[in-house]
């Protein structure tokens, strides 16, 4: 996601400081090469080699140390960021950024880039408050300084209220949507996740083995691309995206409904969910007792959703997923043409680790014009990146 990705990791003094080395794990995870800065304050907290290790980046720490300026000085560093994070963001550095005060490695650099700078301020609930951090605040946000706004918490100070650093995988998502292209700015995505749950009693139902994670990952993806999502969701273990409008279901039904309220809104409609085909003819309406020998169920064939949408007149861009454990392509293929799709992803569910309840995938994926392509063992972010990059080209030309 960040590969060749140049960020600078801003540092200031702040208990929270610890949470900038988890960051930056997640950040370097992505891909991404990473640049520390620390002010003199962020070292009384933590060490400048712990981040020089974990980084394999010298840590810049002093404006004036001539090597280090000779070799990657401070308009350099400004100079080749992608995206400047300063975290944990202190309610001082906030404030000197803001009055044009560059007096350390770290405002020099900032006031040099122009790169985004992303602030994750963290700091006591009454400095957060403050009328005079707020007025900082709002003119940085005014000129395009990016914020991600600390969360309500107990407070290392003792208090409790706004003010403590917001989560590091919250910060780093903020990062990527940053640097993210925007190439589905101005489009509504509808995407459906996870299983759906046709109940048998008030204790028992029918579903299967989808963790929505496929479906989140879409979700997260195209709103990191501009698209305007919206998520219809069966019942799963997942936070919500951020940023994400989220739909709860439960049944194949009640995800009939929702997406066909929304549909006509939509440019582009993705049905990775796991939609029970059978529900139970009818749900008893208390606890089936085992003394009741019951030993069969009727079921009834649940509406198919996705053929729904094709059979529309004027319908979005459609993309079905085919979760196959046999002949994958040729029932992919069908499904294709059978439910009127503009594109197909097949995947092979029977592999452990693809499809179901796993962070990875493979598929193949079909198209309307009769082209395929196939993309191999990758993370469902990865995937999810595959899967648009076909929306956006199929959709310029449709
Ligand atoms: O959630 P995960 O654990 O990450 O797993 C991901 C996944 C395996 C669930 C996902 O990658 C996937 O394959 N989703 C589709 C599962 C499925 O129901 O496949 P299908 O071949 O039975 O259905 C074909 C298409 O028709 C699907 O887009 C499905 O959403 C849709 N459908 C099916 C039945 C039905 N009644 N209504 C539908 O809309």
């Amino acid at each position: 996601m960040l590969t060749n990705k140049k960020i600078i990791l801003g540092v200031c003094g702040g208990i929270a400081a610890y949470k900038a080395i988890e960051l930056m794990r997640l950040l370097t995870k992505a891909g991404a090469e990473v640049h520390v800065i620390m002010t003199r304050a962020a070292q009384e907290f933590i060490a400048p080699l712990t981040f020089q290790t974990l980084s394999s980046n010298p840590v810049h720490t002093d404006l004036f140390n001539l090597i280090a300026e000779r070799e990657i000085g401070h308009i350099s560093l400004a100079d080749c960021a992608d995206l400047f994070i300063i975290v944990p963001a202190t309610a001082n550095i906030i404030g000197k950024i803001a009055a044009g005060i560059a007096d350390d490695m770290l405002t020099t650099t900032v006031m040099a880039t122009k790169s985004p700078v992303l602030f994750a301020p963290a700091m006591n609930v009454n400095m957060f408050t403050n009328p005079i951090y707020q007025e900082n605040e709002q003119k940085l946000r005014r000129m395009g300084y990016l914020f991600e706004a600390p969360v309500n918490g107990s407070l290392a100070c003792g208090w409790h209220g706004e003010g403590k650093l917001a989560a590091p995988e919250s910060v780093f998502e903020s990062a990527v949507m940053a640097l993210a292209n925007k190439d589905l700015a101005g489009k509504t995505i509808l995407i459906t996740a996870g299983p759906t749950r046709e109940e048998i009693d008030p204790v028992r139902y029918i579903s299967n083995h989808s963790s929505g994670k496929m479906g989140y990952a879409l979700a997260r993806v195209a709103r990191r691309r501009g698209a305007q999502v919206l998520l219809i969701s069966g019942p799963t273990a997942l936070a919500n995206p951020d940023g994400v409008q989220v739909i709860n279901v439960i049944s194949a039904a009640e995800m009939q409904s929702e997406v066909n309220a929304r549909v006509t809104a939509c440019d582009v409609v993705i049905k990775a969910a796991a939609v029970a085909d059978y529900r139970p003819v009818a749900r008893n309406s208390t606890k089936i007792k085992k003394n009741a020998a019951v030993t069969t169920i009727d079921l009834v064939k649940n509406p198919d959703i996705l053929a729904g949408l094709g059979g529309m007149s004027l319908r979005p861009f459609l993309v079905g997923f085919a979760a196959e454990t046999d002949a994958l392509a040729e029932n992919a293929a069908k499904k294709l043409t059978e439910k009127n799709l503009d594109m197909i992803v097949a995947n092979d569910v029977s592999q452990a680790d693809a499809g179901f309840n796993v962070d990875t995938n493979r598929a193949l994926l079909f198209f309307k014009d009769g082209s395929s392509r196939s993309c191999d063992l990758m993370s469902k972010d990865q995937l999810s990146m595959e899967i648009l990059d076909q929306v956006v080209a199929r959709l310029a030309v449709r």
